[in-house]
């Protein structure tokens, strides 16, 4: 089966700050959206990469990714994206073509996951599952807390096993049809794609995640891909 990623790259990086929309900040020279879409092509396994755009910036995004080279196995197609990550997954999977029977999507937002960690989503998928996730122990407690009023303290009401919890990353791999199913039928805002296969009843599994998958959510983050990027390069 032939394994396509999709790459949501349409949010405009709000907790990141003011400036460019996020997947087109730079980091080590070169902007976070090809970091992320090298470390899909990176993968022996993907022939084809959709990136989903922010909605008036396809154009831009295909000269960018026109003047960096990826190998010759891997074709890009650019899409614009919609509203919310949810749309732009969904109008990332209506550009795929026939063939794909595996599907990654991943953040722009993570642009140094390592290939071993694609190709470990990858194969979990070929073994069977329709839907997986790469899942990663929590360092903090994590507490459950009852909303309050703004400016009042919130109560905790819960504190859930932390050994029994996981942070998870992208990609996230799925059988084709189970993601289609999933964006054509469930409703409601998710945060995730696993989430809705979930929401199907299907069961989604883990694999080994990466520290490097972490997400570039805020400005500290910018701080810690700069730095990993360093650490490569020596
Ligand atoms: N994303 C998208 N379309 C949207 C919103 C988000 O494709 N309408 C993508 C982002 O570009 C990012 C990924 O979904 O690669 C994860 O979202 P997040 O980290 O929340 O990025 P942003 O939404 O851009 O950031 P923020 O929430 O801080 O605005
Ligand atoms: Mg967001």
């Amino acid at each position: 089966a032939r394994t396509a990623a999709v790459i949501p790259a349409a949010g405009r990086g709000v907790r990141l700050g003011p400036g460019a929309p996020k997947a087109l900040r730079v980091l080590g020279g070169m902007p976070m959206l090809i970091h992320a879409v090298h470390a899909m092509a990176d993968s022996r396994a993907v022939s084809l990469v959709v990136v989903v755009a922010p909605p008036d910036g396809a154009p831009e995004v295909r000269s960018l990714l026109d003047a960096h080279a990826l190998p010759e196995r891997t074709d890009v197609v650019v899409v614009p994206g919609g509203e919310s990550r949810q749309e732009s997954v969904k109008l990332g999977l209506d550009a795929l073509p026939p063939g794909y029977d595996i599907v990654l999507v991943h953040d722009a937002a993570r642009p140094l996951v390592p290939v071993d960690t694609v190709d470990a989503v990858i194969e979990a998928v070929r073994d069977g599952a329709p839907a997986v996730v790469p899942a990663l122990p929590l360092a903090d407690t994590v507490k459950q807390v009852e909303p309050a009023a703004p400016g009042e303290p919130e109560p905790v009401v819960a504190t859930p096993d932390r050994s029994l919890l996981r942070a998870v990353q992208t990609p996230q791999g799925f059988d084709r049809a189970t993601l289609v199913r999933a964006h054509e039928t469930v409703r409601g805002d998710v945060t995730d794609d696993a989430s809705m296969v979930e929401q199907l009843g299907l069961t989604v599994v883990t694999v080994p995640g990466h520290e490097e998958a972490f997400k570039v959510t805020r400005p500290l983050d910018m701080v810690l891909a700069e730095a990993v990027l360093a650490r490569r390069r020596h």
